[in-house]
């Protein structure tokens, strides 16, 4: 992987790909591999941008508390490295999250953004006590709960389920608890979702076991003009578990 120094980070990057420049973010406790199996399909249309968020992947990470637009100045920051003043954004729940701060921070940089099994909501009280649970977890006894917790409900695709338990074990503890926190609180951005005047593409599998589809359904609701995709029997990997549906829906963003 090539790797740029941002925000004091050395932040681990691919890039593949001709085309519109497309950043894929990826969600927890996962790295840029999360897209491994849809990249074929989209390289001929896209200039593909994969992270390693802070903490996650071969990036390295900082110990001081960090927030989702933390995150997303990272991002802007890899851009500015790469020459690319305006791109689209697509992120993986906790990447979709990212994407949302990034839209917030940086909507003139904004050419389209896509939410794959993500939300708009913040957390609900409980949510947040739990991640502060989780991460308080993590720190004293590693991070064996959590990837426990969470194995089953990626996709009910056994094969999957290996691949993404062996990426969730490669992540550091300080990723996990640096995550967990950052996504405990962040802003509702709900609101945001009127200022969006770039295309948005929702995906999400209507078998989402950590995100109803109905978090997607209330999005195109609110913003009638975004393109949702519904992935029958899809789970929380959609990009692994239908890769054409996927990379169809994400080409709305070229
Ligand atoms: C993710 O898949 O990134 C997380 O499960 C999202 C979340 O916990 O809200």
């Amino acid at each position: 992987m090539q790797k740029l120094n941002v925000n004091g980070i050395q932040l681990a990057y691919e890039r593949r790909g001709k085309g519109t420049p497309l950043v894929l973010l990826h969600g927890f406790p996962l790295d840029h591999h999360l897209w491994d199996a849809v990249l074929p399909p989209l390289e001929d249309t896209f200039d593909l941008i994969l992270p390693d968020l802070r903490g996650f992947g071969e990036s390295s990470t900082v110990d001081s508390f960090y927030a989702m637009e933390d995150y997303a100045s990272d991002i802007a920051g890899l851009l500015d490295g790469l020459g690319i003043r305006k791109a689209a954004v697509a992120g993986h729940s906790m990447g979709g999250y990212v994407a949302l701060a990034f839209a917030r921070l940086f909507p003139e940089r904004v050419r389209g953004l896509a939410l794959v099994s993500s939300q708009v909501l913040a957390d609900s009280p409980e949510r947040k006590d739990g991640r502060y649970k989780s991460a308080a977890e993590v720190a004293e006894h590693g991070i064996g709960s959590v990837v426990e917790a969470m194995t089953p409900k990626l996709t009910p695709d056994k094969k999957l389920q290996a691949f993404a338990r062996q990426s969730m074990e490669r992540q550091p503890p300080a990723a996990y608890i640096g995550a967990l926190k950052a996504m405990a609180e962040r802003v509702d951005s709900t609101t945001l979702l009127s200022s969006f005047l770039f295309p948005v593409v929702l995906i999400h599998g209507d078998a989402d076991a950590l995100i109803p589809v109905d978090r997607a359904r209330e999005v195109k609701a609110a913003l009638p003009q975004a393109h949702l995709v519904e992935i029958s029997g899809a789970g929380h990997m959609p990009m692994m578990e239908d890769r054409e549906k996927t990379a169809q829906a994400l080409k709305h963003l070229a």
